[in-house]
């Protein structure tokens, strides 16, 4: 039997934090094969490692043991730098709180982190930033900045910067918690669509249900285990025959805000790392 591609795999992953009294054992042994061109959700209640499961994974954070490999490099041989600049190269990430500069319009948002890399003349580029853009629904507002945006659309472009570099893996933490239903369903559906028009390998950490929809997989955390990882059954794909951008079942478009608002700040505030230079604060999508 041949095994999918993988984009990422973990294996026996631990992480604490702290010591003595304060000893938090964020993850307590997490084997996790992450097949190419999937889009897959990380679930959970809050507190269980979905943030720290996924900084692992993407090479944010160090795991206190066990061994993760990205796109076939192990991650846990490589130094500071290696890491840094593997991570410019084969990572993209999105985050809750978009994370855009504000005195720059959306392209050059967009283009910061290739230009930053020394990659804005790759040949392909052009294109692909057009294909991105246009797939996005953002070429109308490339000129604005930030503040002139909302927040779906400001969200867009945070993703639209992050496939731009075709990231062997796009880790998005909680990329709709700031967002209304409607927005939420539209950047969900873009995420979808990207994994199926640009075969992008997309892995999404959510508190919802109906994000977790548009996924084909879904990975359950409790207490930093996996408890339960399942695919998306066949049934579920929307019947409206638009695949690429439908949830995966009918009704996961309409995201709970009341729920929603009864979610912990936690998740906003992502677990503590410095970034190790402007590069890498903006390539990871951070403020500088
Ligand atoms: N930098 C840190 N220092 C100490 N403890 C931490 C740190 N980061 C996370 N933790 C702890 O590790 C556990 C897992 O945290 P994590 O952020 O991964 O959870 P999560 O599932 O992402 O939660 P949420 O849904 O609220 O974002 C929690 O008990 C948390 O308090
Ligand atoms: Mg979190």
């Amino acid at each position: 039997m041949t095994s999918p591609t993988l984009a990422a795999s973990a294996r026996g992953l631990t992480k604490s934090y702290g010591r003595g009294d304060t000893l938090v054992h964020a993850l307590r042994g997490v084997d996790l094969d992450l097949p190419a061109g999937r889009f897959t959700a990380i679930m959970g209640p809050s507190g269980s490692g979905k943030s720290t499961l996924m900084h692992c994974l993407a090479g944010l954070d160090q795991p206190t043991s066990g061994t993760v490999s990205v796109a076939g490099q192990a991650l846990e041989g490589l130094g500071d730098d290696a890491l840094t600049r593997f991570r410019r190269d084969h990572v993209g990430f999105v985050f809750q709180a978009f994370n855009l500069l504000p005195m720059l319009s959306a392209e050059q948002n967009i283009r910061l982190p290739a230009e930053l890399a020394g990659r804005d003349r790759d040949p392909g580029l052009r294109e692909r930033f057009d294909r991105i853009v246009d797939t996005l629904g953002l070429t109308a507002r490339l000129t604005h900045r930030p503040a002139e945006l909302s927040g779906g659309q400001q969200q867009r472009v945070a993703i639209a910067r992050a496939l731009l570099s075709a990231p062997a893996i796009l880790f998005a933490d909680e990329p709709t918690g700031n967002l209304d239903s409607t927005s939420s369903a539209e950047v969900l559906a873009l995420l979808r669509q990207s994994v199926r028009e640009l075969g992008q390998t997309v892995v999404m950490v959510t508190h919802e249900i109906e994000a977790a929809r548009y996924a084909d997989d879904v990975v359950v955390l409790a207490d930093g285990r996996i408890t339960e990882r399942r695919e998306a059954a066949a049934e579920e794909v929307s019947p409206l025959g638009d695949a690429c951008c439908a949830p995966r079942s009918a009704h996961a478009g309409s995201v709970d805000v009341d729920r929603r608002s009864t979610r912990t700040p936690h998740s906003a505030a992502s677990p503590a790392y410095a970034p190790r230079d402007a590069r890498d604060a903006v390539t990871e999508g951070r403020d500088l």
